[in-house]
């Protein structure tokens, strides 16, 4: 047994002992070429080997999807996991032993297996109830009335909870302690002293983790008045709310392939959707959303689409706009570019950090369920295909209060309430599109819009901290990265972490833009005088960047291309990063010209392409939000 002091130790140690072409191995088949390893990228729809291994390099890179880490961000991201968790399973395995605090104690690790296997069993048992105990009848029925069927009953292996106090408890307490059943929320303590069930006289819906174990369960009243109208689980050893969404065992691999996600509220809505075909749904269990559901599903849609289908009530939409707001936010943290203003398809091909976020909200029925019960899993389809973005929905919100509007101050305030959505709208040709049909929707001058807009924006810009400025004012070329990162490229060679020091010296003030770049080039200064050579430091920085797959990806693309610069001398490589220098110098002077030139056409407004581009977003908002 190995002792680590810390958790950064034992993920060093850990990643010591992984070998990058073993780990690969166990989940793609490599050839040997040359000094690198190929095989099929498991990350995306490949049929060629376009993923290479280096095991010098201890890194792995997908040139078609982009995808690469090192040994530990591989098997976190194909095992869809949380890293702590992977790590906490390596050191188990390598016999590195944790300090403490991280350490599951055996204890708690026996308890928890003796809670799943209860919660299993319980499962298993509320589902024979329904279909055998003598109360169950009405549970039949109330399942069927809203078309559950035999089958779904089974796939989700819904059940039911007799009107009994101990039914459940007398079939497991056999084989648990009392202790483990409390714990897992299945039994409670009886005014009388002993145990009784938790759920009684309800349906029950078992709540599944990810990877399909049976964690909680959500239980519906059936008789009328019963309160609550659901009793979920509290959170526990194996539940926590706030990262779990119901559903997601089942629709994992659909969410994979559409690349997209349906959040709805309820459980029933999931389970009709998933059922008659709109298999990428989940919901969160009782709780509205929260960061950690957005990044659990950010790990299974890649392209981060989302769309909210809540409920078509105020409550609804209020929850559609509390949501969204999470999504923005969490998104934001994780290094990407707030877009919900554009498309995600429109730019996939120069900005793999975007998001985009549509609202389903089908004329017809209060939720989802109560939609695909009347009109069909293909007619809910149907709604996803042609569902808004997020702007266009909460805009056509807000305008179609303007018949209600009698006085200039109300119209005023309209217009606050529209500002307030635009001013997130990075991209200038869209916000002013957008202002454009207001302007004629509401019969308001156009420029004072405008005006009201920029003075916004100012008061915005003025609060907000440089880091989160620094996200909507950055948009290098794809051309002006490669440079960037060829540069940052130098330094991570072996002579160039040797002559760190030296080279860095080069460098002139504000020379690497890219808000990504920035933080990695940071990070290296921070890094570089606590390791011994070029190794440790690409280990260690793929430590910080643990959690962050972008990240990740972008220093693999600069450890991969640091090899051209090996065997160089410090006096080839000081050249090296001079060349660079020069290069990079002369691209963004020459992107100053031409955002001025684009400026200028903006203003002339004669550029045909630009005006072509106009008329087509023009149309497209028109449609979106005309009259109804
Ligand atoms: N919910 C809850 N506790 C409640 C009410 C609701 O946990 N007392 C959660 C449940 O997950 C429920 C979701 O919020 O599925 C949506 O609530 P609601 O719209 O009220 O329920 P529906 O799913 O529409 O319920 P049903 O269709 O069964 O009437
Ligand atoms: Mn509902």
């Amino acid at each position: 047994m190995v002792v680590a002091s810390s958790f950064e130790e034992a993920v060093s140690l850990i990643k010591d002992r992984l070998d990058i072409v073993d780990t690969i191995s166990q989940y793609v088949v490599l050839k040997k070429s040359g000094a690198n390893y190929w095989g099929i990228c498991p990350f995306h729809d490949d049929k060629h080997p376009s993923m290479s291994v280096s095991p010098s390099k201890g890194i792995y890179k997908c040139f078609s999807c982009g995808a690469g880490g090192d040994a530990l961000n591989f098997l976190v991201r194909i095992q869809n996991r949380e890293y702590k968790e992977v790590i906490l399973e390596l050191a188990e395995k390598f016999g590195i032993e944790l300090p403490k605090k991280f350490a599951p104690s055996s204890e708690t690790k026996t308890q928890r297996e003796a809670m799943l296997k209860a919660c299993k069993k319980a499962a298993q048992f509320y589902n024979f109830q329904l279909k055998t105990a003598n109360d169950s009848n009405k549970a039949m029925t109330y399942l069927k009335g809203r078309n559950i069927t035999d089958e779904i009953i089974d796939t989700y292996t819904l059940g039911w909870a007799p009107n009994k106090h101990d039914s459940l408890y007398n079939e497991l307490k056999k084989d648990f302690k009392d202790e483990i059943l409390e714990k897992a929320g299945l039994i409670l303590k009886s005014n009388q002293g002993g145990w009784i069930d938790r759920f009684r006289n309800r349906i029950i819906i078992p709540i599944q983790n990810e990877n399909g174990d049976y964690i909680a369960f959500g239980a519906r009243a059936v008789d009328e008045g019963q309160n609550p109208k659901y009793l979920n689980s509290s959170d526990s050893l194996i539940y926590n709310k706030s990262k779990t969404l119901f559903g997601l065992y089942t629709a994992k691999e659909s969410i994979k392939d559409d690349d997209s996600v349906i959040i709805m509220e309820g459980y029933f809505d999931v389970i009709t959707a998933q059922s008659n075909g709109v298999k990428n749904a989940v919901a969160s269990c009782g709780t509205a959303l929260t960061a950690e559901h957005v990044k659990l599903l950010s790990r299974y849609t890649k392209s981060r689409r989302v769309y909210l289908s809540f409920d078509t009530d105020s409550a609804g939409i209020n929850a559609t706009k509390r949501g969204s707001q999470v999504i923005k936010d969490t998104l934001a943290t994780l290094g990407d570019i707030k877009q919900f203003d554009e498309s995600h398809i429109s730019t996939a091909l120069d900005n793999k950090y975007a998001c985009e976020i549509r609202v389903i909200s089908p004329p017809q029925g209060k939720d989802p369920d109560e939609f695909i019960r009347t009109m069909g899993g293909e007619a809910f389809n149907e709604f996803v295909k042609e569902a808004p973005l997020l702007i266009d929905f909460l805009l056509n919100n807000i305008l179609s209060e303007r018949h209600d509007i009698k006085t200039p101050q109300e119209k005023s305030e309209l217009v606050s309430k529209v500002i307030e959505i635009l001013k997130d709208v990075n991209n200038k040709i869209i916000q002013t599109e957008y202002v454009k049909m207001v302007s004629s929707v509401l019969d308001v001058n156009e420029n004072a819009i405008l005006k009201e807009l920029k003075r916004t924006e100012n008061a915005y810009d003025n609060h907000i901290s440089p880091k989160v400025q620094k996200f909507s004012v950055t948009n290098s070329s794809q051309f002006e990265i490669k440079a960037q990162k060829n540069l940052l490229s130098v330094f991570l060679s072996v002579g160039g972490s040797q002559n760190y020091q030296k080279l860095n010296e080069l460098l002139p003030e504000n020379i690497i833009r890219d808000e990504t770049l920035i933080i990695v080039k940071n990070t290296i200064d921070k890094l570089i005088d606590t390791v011994n050579n070029v190794r440790e430091l690409t280990k260690n920085l793929y430590t910080e960047f643990i959690e962050d797959d972008n990240i990740t990806q972008i220093l693999t693309d600069i450890v991969d291309m640091s090899e051209a610069f090996n065997g160089l001398d410090a006096e080839e490589l000081e050249q090296t990063v001079r060349e660079n220098i020069f290069r990079l110098d002369r691209c963004y002077s020459e992107q100053d010209t031409e955002k001025l030139r684009k400026h200028y056409r903006e203003v002339n407004n004669d550029d045909t392409e630009a005006l072509k581009l106009q008329m087509q977003l023009r149309d497209k908002i028109k449609l979106n939000t005309g009259d109804k």
